[in-house]
């Protein structure tokens, strides 16, 4: 255990942390430490490519003693630090996360925290039952303006919460890079749509009906136009020999080859060179020869392009969540909730609320301190907020810190579960009273 961390002192040395999967998440997550060295320090890390190990390692004077090509080996080391960060693909969160907190490591685990139910309640019983903290990468919940939302309803602004409305945009290109040719494009590589990318929003809703349970949940949701049947005339196989590329908005030589000829070496861009920096020639190679230089209507993409879920909580309170692909925007969300005394509005900028009784409407803003170099402002800053809401957690022994703690985290991929489960069953389902305890 880090300094003092589990006897409730405040640390005065940098929480000391391991890396579990070096790559965008656990690269971002780390920088964290190149912002405050004197808050946290990397001191391990672990991923199979050699390029990614090696960057973080050079990035924060990692000991070679240890740096690992897999998580298992660093999970059979002696404990050497404070808290783990697992930040490795959705399907191997569980075991990596169980391991680290039985070996008595805080976590941090990026969303979804397992790909089934079981899974996550097991992750929850492990850190309950070692006694280390569990924050999970609910991101949303740590952007400052979000976070707005839920105190002007616990401020009582709008008085009974009676419906919210929620909308993710995720942006007509971010859906062909990662949910058609990337990693989280098939569900059995990965997991479902709305577990691995609207878990945030379900997790946001559930949040805002406070205690309420959730009582009813129905879904609907497919894979529209991203499927050989609304294949062009004459499309190739890959955009870079394709002869109508010119005029496909999903062309990869738009998304990719454009950007990185303009400069621009940072995301999307950086996913579709695993091994090396991009640049024109090595992302002209990943397009003529990697997954992400596909036709978008030739792959084995088979998650939902868009997807909506109805929910009746106790008391009455209702909430319709809808995520599409097809959208301008990118990510920013769009909410209105109604309640018994006022309306509020989230555009994915501001918040504003209208008072019934005064008729009059007040616009609410949110400061954030986040320093905007590195990847750290990522997700409106939140990716910055939730890394400085658990180093503090864990230098100062103290979970209530953590906005995406264990049990309401649980709570909220239950019901993200139990959706999926409706849209595949074709029925409303009554979700049952959550054991979080049981396995
Ligand atoms: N919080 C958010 O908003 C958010 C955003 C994007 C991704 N994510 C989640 O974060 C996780 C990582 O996503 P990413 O975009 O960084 O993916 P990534 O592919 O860039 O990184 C995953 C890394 O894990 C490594 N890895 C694979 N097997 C390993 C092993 N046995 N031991 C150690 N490392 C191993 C891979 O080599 C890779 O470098 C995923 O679960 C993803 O869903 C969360």
């Amino acid at each position: 255990m880090g300094q003092n961390s589990s006897q409730g002192a405040t640390m005065t040395k940098p929480v000391r942390v391991i890396v579990v999967g070096a790559g965008c998440r656990g690269e971002i997550y780390s920088q964290f430490a190149s912002i405050h060295p004197d808050r946290m320090k990397v001191v391990g890390v672990a991923d199979p490519r050699k390029f990614a190990r090696t960057k973080l390692q050079r990035q924060h004077k990692i000991a070679d003693e240890n740096v690992f090509d897999d998580w298992h080996k660093l999970a059979e080391r002696e404990m050497f630090a404070d808290a783990a960060l697992i930040c490795t693909p959705d399907r191997l969160h569980k075991e990596p996360a169980v391991a680290f907190a039985k070996k008595g490591y805080h976590i941090l685990l990026e969303k979804p925290m397992a790909t089934t139910a079981e899974d996550c309640k097991a992750i929850v019983q492990a850190c309950t039952q070692s006694g280390v903290m569990l924050s999970v990468g609910h991101v949303l919940r740590y952007d400052p303006t979000i976070h707005k939302i839920k105190e002007l309803i616990n401020a009582g602004a709008i008085g009974d919460v009676i419906h919210i409305q929620h909308f993710e945009p995720v942006g007509f290109y971010h859906f062909a890079h990662s949910f058609v040719r990337g990693n989280w494009r098939n569900e059995a590589e990965s997991s479902f749509v709305l577990l691995a990318k609207s878990c945030h929003d379900i997790d946001l809703i559930h949040d805002w009906a406070g205690a309420r349970r959730c009582v009813k949940v129905s879904s609907f949701g497919s894979v529209s136009h991203f499927q050989k049947d609304d294949m062009p005339t004459g499309a190739g196989d890959r955009c870079v020999d394709c002869p109508v590329e010119k005029d496909c908005p999903y062309s990869a030589c738009k998304i990719y080859l454009d950007r990185v000829k303009q400069g621009h070496t940072g995301w999307p861009v950086s996913v579709i060179c695993p091994n090396s920096y991009p640049d024109i020639e090595s992302v002209t190679e990943a397009l003529r020869t990697g997954p992400y230089g596909r036709c978008v209507y030739k792959c084995d993409n088979d998650v939902c392009s868009n997807q909506v879920v109805n929910m009746e909580f106790e008391g009455g309170l209702t909430a319709a969540f809808s995520m599409v692909a097809f959208t301008e925007e990118m990510c920013k969300r769009k909410t209105t909730i109604y309640g018994s005394k006022g309306e509020l509005s989230y555009d994915g900028h501001e918040v504003h609320v209208f008072d019934f009784l005064t008729q009059r409407s007040t616009k609410h803003t949110a400061k954030s301190n986040t320093p905007m170099h590195f990847g750290m402002g990522g997700h409106g800053g939140a990716d910055y907020h939730l890394m400085d809401a658990f180093i503090s957690a864990v230098a100062n022994n103290d979970p209530s810190l953590i906005r995406s703690g264990p049990e309401e985290t649980l709570l909220s991929h239950l019901l993200v579960f139990e959706a999926e489960r409706s849209r595949l069953e074709g029925r409303v389902v009554c979700p049952a009273t959550a054991d979080i305890n049981q396995s």
